[in-house]
This record gives C-alpha cells, structure tokens and sequence, in this order.
C-alpha cells in the first residue's frame, strides 16, 4: 500500500505541479484521478479514528473544518462525539462520494482550499495528505491565514502519510508563526496513519 502512495506520488507530482496554477484544471485532474479509482485504497487506509482522538485531546466535540478532504470515507467520526463536520475538496466526484456517506452534523463545498473562505470558526481544522499538492507559498499563505478561523481553543491538525517527507515541512509550518506543539511519530510498520503535527498560533501556545 506504501508502495503505491508513493508510485502515484511520484507519477503525479510533475502533472501535479503544472496544472495546480489552474483551479479548473486542477479540480478536472482530481476528478478523473478519483474516476479512475486512483484513490480508491484511501478509503481502506490507515486509522481514521486517530485525527478524532487527537482533536479531542484540546477539543471534546468539536467543531471540524477538513480541508483537502476527499471522500473523508476513511475518516471515523462516530455520532455524537463532534458538533459538526464540513467537508472541503476541489474533486466534485471525491465530494459526491462524501456526501453519499450521509453523516449526522456535516456539511460539504465543492472549493479550492487556497482561496476558499469557511463559514464558520473551528476547533480543528484538517489538511490530511493534501498539503503537498499545494506549492510551498500556498501552502504557507493558507497556513498563515488559517489561525483566523479558528474559535478560541481551535488548532491546526496536519497529517502526512508519507513520513520520509513529514519533516521537510517543519520549517515550513514554523515560518508562518504557528508553533508545532505534538508530533505525534509514527508507528513503525508501512499501512499506519502517518505522522501528525499539531499547530498552535504562536500566541497561544503554552509554555
Ligand atoms: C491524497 S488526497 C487526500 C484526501 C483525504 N484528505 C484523505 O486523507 O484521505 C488529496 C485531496 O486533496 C484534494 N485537493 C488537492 N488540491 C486541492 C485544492 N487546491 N483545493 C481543494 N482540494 C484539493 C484532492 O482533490 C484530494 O481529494
């Protein structure tokens, strides 16, 4: 499973890079990519009620903004434990599939996260294993602008699959004046949920 995150990484990553500058184009790339099954096994991947466990830690029923969300079929969010759950992704098939889900408490947009706007403040907001499809300074514009939808007790909550490339974005997430208060590494062996950081506007973090 490893081995095909990272085939479709590499195969994508320079197609990737040439049609991101274009929203339309980019959501048409997703589109066929989740048409073809491409991200089919996601949904089968890794430990969905990890980011729940996680978010509950700094916030009991929270409110989640994920970001970047796609089918969000492998992520466990069990009635009664959130307040509200909005799904955002580019791929209007990763959202249909989302919305077929028929979760309590959740609602969905069809967007470009890098220039999306929310309609609310969250406790959590997730960027799992989307991060790198943006370039470094989109990724640092949206995470600079991000602690401005967060309610009070809000955090940031980043998930990387592929833990070979986690930590090149430290210093990234640094640069945007947000402290990386858990880093949660991963458990050895190849199908677990990646590596997780937990992000703090500078402000707010503890001692
Ligand atoms: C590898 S998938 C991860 C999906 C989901 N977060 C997960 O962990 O299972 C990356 C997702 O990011 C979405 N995506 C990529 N660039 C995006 C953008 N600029 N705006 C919104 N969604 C985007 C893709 O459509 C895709 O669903």
């Amino acid at each position: 499973m490893s081995k095909l995150r990272t085939m479709a990484g590499r195969v994508g990553a320079p197609v990737r890079a040439l049609v991101r500058r274009s929203p339309r184009l980019n959501a048409a790339l997703w589109d066929v990519q989740y048409a073809l099954g491409l991200w089919g096994y996601l949904d089968e991947t890794g430990d969905g009620g990890v980011p729940l466990s996680l978010i509950e830690t700094w916030a009991p029923h929270p409110r989640i903004l994920d970001l970047g969300c796609g089918t969000s079929a492998n992520l466990a969010l069990s009635r009664g434990r959130y307040r509200h759950y909005h799904g955002v992704d580019i791929s209007r098939r990763a959202i249909e599939t989302a919305r077929s889900l028929d979760r309590a408490d959740a609602s969905y947009a069809v967007a470009d996260i890098r220039t999306y706007v929310p309609p609310d403040r969250y406790d959590a907001i997730l960027l799992r294993e989307v991060i790198y499809y943006l370039s470094v300074a989109e990724a640092a514009d949206l995470l600079r602008r991000l602690p401005g939808l967060l309610t009070t007790r809000g955090r940031i909550l980043v998930q990387i699959y592929d833990v070979q490339r986690s930590r090149e974005f430290v210093a990234v997430i640094r640069g945007c004046g947000l402290d990386v208060t858990t880093w949660q590494p991963p458990e050895a062996g190849e199908a677990g949920p990646g590596a997780f950081f937990v992000l703090t506007p500078a402000a707010v973090a503890g001692p």
